[in-house]
């Protein structure tokens, strides 16, 4: 049997985010305390916004400011069907961009990618806004920024809040700013394959005050004071284990993310005359911080490429297969969609490992491989 030699992913946990978290365990306050605290403070200031709230979770950061900017709701009660708030977003992502539009009670509304980036198509907006619409959810996927400038004058226009899903995009750049402070609200994912973890755990992050004190308090069950809720709340908390992990990845992030468009840069050139595969394509006023490399296969089955690749000790994953509304759960709700570009895509795609811990021999080795499945398949 074959064996993966080079994998797709590697949380890279060092000295440091051990002695933070042992000195936590040792501290006796192991729940939300002054580590989540100084975590936020510092990614606030990363990102160049005023507020960050840590929460439990990517998932979590996303129901959580989308409850925020109002959609859904959180008095408790059962929204009537014909007043659902309506969220545009992409189909060509984690599962978690359009459930947790579910969660918050919304409806989410999938709009084509563009065939480059694969991010929202912001040509494709404004025929989809309707008098429910609430907000805009673009993704930043695989650490691209999207076109934001055009997102953010669709948004103002029709009166929308814009939340980043950044889940993938920790250190991005679009034109001069950080992802994270390029829309209303942003939230971010620490699982461990992203370019900085907390073990689980992810963040909100904001410029405006309202939606930064509705998200403490809906992190917290809705408390306005000690056992008194007078919103539906949750806990979605990060606990100061998870935080003190932050701290000591966040001082690394941008070392991680110099060696991942390294990488990326590397496979780019090597790559370039492979004919049965398409590299990724850089949007031009953009730092992408690949969170993955994917490259869309142009030749024969992706399967078959999957398959070549595996027996040959290279890891792969597959970024992602099925559009969100082909899902059975929306499949189930009544989604029928059939995007064009989303479809061809989903069907093409393939992420090859570029994780910062790679070497130069791994890089030799993903394409030595890929010349070989390129000459067979
Ligand atoms: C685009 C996107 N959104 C949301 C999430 C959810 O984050 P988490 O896994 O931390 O809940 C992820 C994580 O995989 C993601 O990639």
């Amino acid at each position: 049997m074959s064996q993966i030699k080079i994998s797709i992913a590697n949380p890279i946990i060092e000295d440091e985010e051990i002695e933070e978290v042992v000195k936590v365990l040792k501290s006796g306050m192991i729940a939300q305390g002054p580590k989540v605290e100084e975590f936020e403070k510092e990614f606030a200031e990363y990102v160049g916004t005023k507020y960050a709230i840590a929460t439990s979770s990517g998932t979590t950061a996303l129901h959580t400011a989308l409850l925020s900017a109002g959609v859904g709701n959180i008095t408790g009660e059962l929204i009537e069907k014909d007043n659902i708030d309506e969220v545009i977003t992409t189909p060509f992502s984690f599962a978690a961009t359009g459930n947790t539009i579910l969660h918050a009670g919304g409806k989410p509304v999938f709009v084509d990618i563009d065939k480059e980036t694969y991010n929202l198509d912001p040509s494709k907006i404004e025929e989809a806004i309707t008098d429910k619409t609430k907000a805009i959810m673009p993704v930043q996927l695989y650490g691209q920024p999207a076109e934001m400038d055009e997102i953010n004058k669709i948004a103002k226009k029709n009166d929308l809040v814009v939340i980043e899903d950044a889940a993938q995009a920790h250190g991005a750049i679009y034109k001069d700013r950080y992802v994270g402070n390029l829309g209303d609200l942003a939230c971010f994912s620490f699982y461990p394959t992203k370019n900085m973890t907390t073990g689980e755990g992810g963040i909100i992050t904001t410029n405006n005050e309202d939606y930064a004190k509705l998200a403490r308090k809906i992190r917290a069950h809705g408390e306005s004071k000690r056992y008194e809720h007078d919103i539906l709340g949750y806990n979605f908390r990060l606990t100061d284990i998870g935080a003190a992990i932050g701290l000591a990845q966040l001082k690394k992030l941008d070392g991680f993310n110099s060696n991942r468009i390294a990488n990326a840069e590397y496979l780019n050139e090597k790559l370039a005359d492979i004919d049965g595969i398409k590299t990724p394509v850089k949007g031009k006023d953009s730092k992408h911080v690949y969170h993955q490399y994917t490259i869309k296969i142009e030749k024969g089955n992706r399967d078959d490429w999957v398959e070549f690749l595996n027996e040959n000790g290279i890891g792969t994953g597959i970024h992602y297969p099925i559009p969100i509304y082909k899902q059975i759960l929306y499949k189930n709700l009544g989604y029928n969609d059939k995007l064009t570009n989303t479809e061809d895509v989903a069907s093409k795609v393939l992420s090859l490992p570029i994780h910062p811990s790679l070497t130069k021999e791994d890089l030799d080795e993903i394409v030595r491989v890929l010349k070989l499945a390129n000459d067979k398949l």
